[in-house]
């Protein structure tokens, strides 16, 4: 008798206990990775996350996404290939990486191209911007939603870099894009493509004198401890896009295609506000640890832009009235 009353008070408060699960602790239908290749609390990071939570709460938790940031899935370019077999769900990748798959968005990062970041908007925001948005859709990723990365300048641990001649054979780290490439050597300076992860050991190590990149990776990613001379030339503002794979696309009603859709749009928003506050924030860091900033003079800028003319050749030959309306939207 003692047995089963210990069986039934048993059974009581498991009973008790038990509580129905709330929608979003249901089993999803699909559980999808995410990559993303900067720190935990990094702008693009953030907007990631928010962008996972807004679609498992519209999707009821049918719809989970998994996001790995510190490029643990593989640098951006090892990331658009596997996307291409369906490898990984979904990214954020710089646009520098995916114009490698996709050349028709060099036209979007070309160097000197915007006046400031709200001409950038402008043009993103604008039909230009969802025409390109939509022609990545018709390729093996899908282009969910642009994001914001800021302006591009020069560090380096050699000297200050104060006009093109103090560029003139310095190595300088660019990423694995042939604009990249042809942009730097143009400004008179040695690119060396490497993986984004493994540019503080190349700086450390001395393989590359210096780099180029915004304000809150050259911070985020302690770049200012072996490389103090920052120059602000904003030679480039390169978008970012979150992307979907084609075949993760294609299991999708269209119902969640919408929902996804819409979330990723919401999440740009987001990213841009925290971007603007971290761009503010890590210049303030890296001052306080000891970089030296350098404002390049609007004349010596001119000399930086009129360097990298032969590009807009190569690059835009036969895109140049494109460039013409993007321009036009500048102020
Ligand atoms: C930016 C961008 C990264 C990219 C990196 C690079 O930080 O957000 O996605 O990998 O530039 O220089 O490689």
């Amino acid at each position: 008798a003692a047995v089963a009353g210990m069986l039934i008070l048993l059974t009581l408060s498991a009973w008790r206990n038990h509580t129905y699960p709330s929608k979003t602790e249901m089993e999803p239908e699909y559980v999808f990775s995410y990559a993303e290749n900067q720190p935990e609390d990094y702008p693009t990071t953030l907007g990631a996350k928010y962008f996972a939570e807004l679609v498992e709460e519209r999707t009821n938790g049918r719809i989970r996404i998994l996001v790995q940031p510190v490029g643990v899935l593989g640098s951006e370019n090892k990331v658009i290939k596997q996307m291409q077999y369906g490898g990984i769900d979904f990214a954020r990748v710089s646009l520098a990486q995916l114009a490698e798959y996709i050349p028709s968005l060099n036209v979007l990062q070309m160097p000197y191209l915007y006046t400031d970041s709200d001409h950038m908007w402008r043009v993103l925001d604008g039909e230009i911007g969802d025409a390109f948005l939509e022609s990545v859709s018709a390729d093996d990723v899908i282009g969910l939603s642009w994001y914001d990365a800021g302006a591009r300048n020069f560090y380096n641990s050699v000297q200050p870099i104060t006009c093109l001649e103090d560029l003139k054979g310095m190595r300088i780290r660019v990423q694995e894009s042939d604009l990249a490439v042809d942009m730097v050597e143009a400004l008179g300076a040695t690119a060396i493509p490497i993986a984004y992860g493994d540019v503080y050991a190349s700086l450390e190590r001395q393989v590359v004198d210096g780099a180029e990149n915004n304000w809150p990776s050259y911070e985020a990613m302690r770049h200012y401890e072996v490389a103090k001379y920052y120059t602000v030339d904003e030679h480039s503002r390169v978008p970012e896009m979150q992307i979907c794979s084609a075949y993760t696309w294609q299991k999708l009603s269209p119902e969640d295609r919408e929902i996804i859709l819409e979330c990723a749009r919401e999440s740009a928003l987001y990213e841009r506000e925290v971007w603007t506050q971290r761009e503010e924030q890590s210049r303030s860091i890296a001052i306080e640890n000891g970089t030296k900033v350098v404002e390049l003079s609007a004349e010596e800028k001119k000399r930086f832009q009129n360097a990298v003319y032969g590009v807009y050749e190569k690059y835009c030959g036969d895109d140049m009235g494109l460039i013409e309306e993007i321009l036009k939207e500048g102020s």
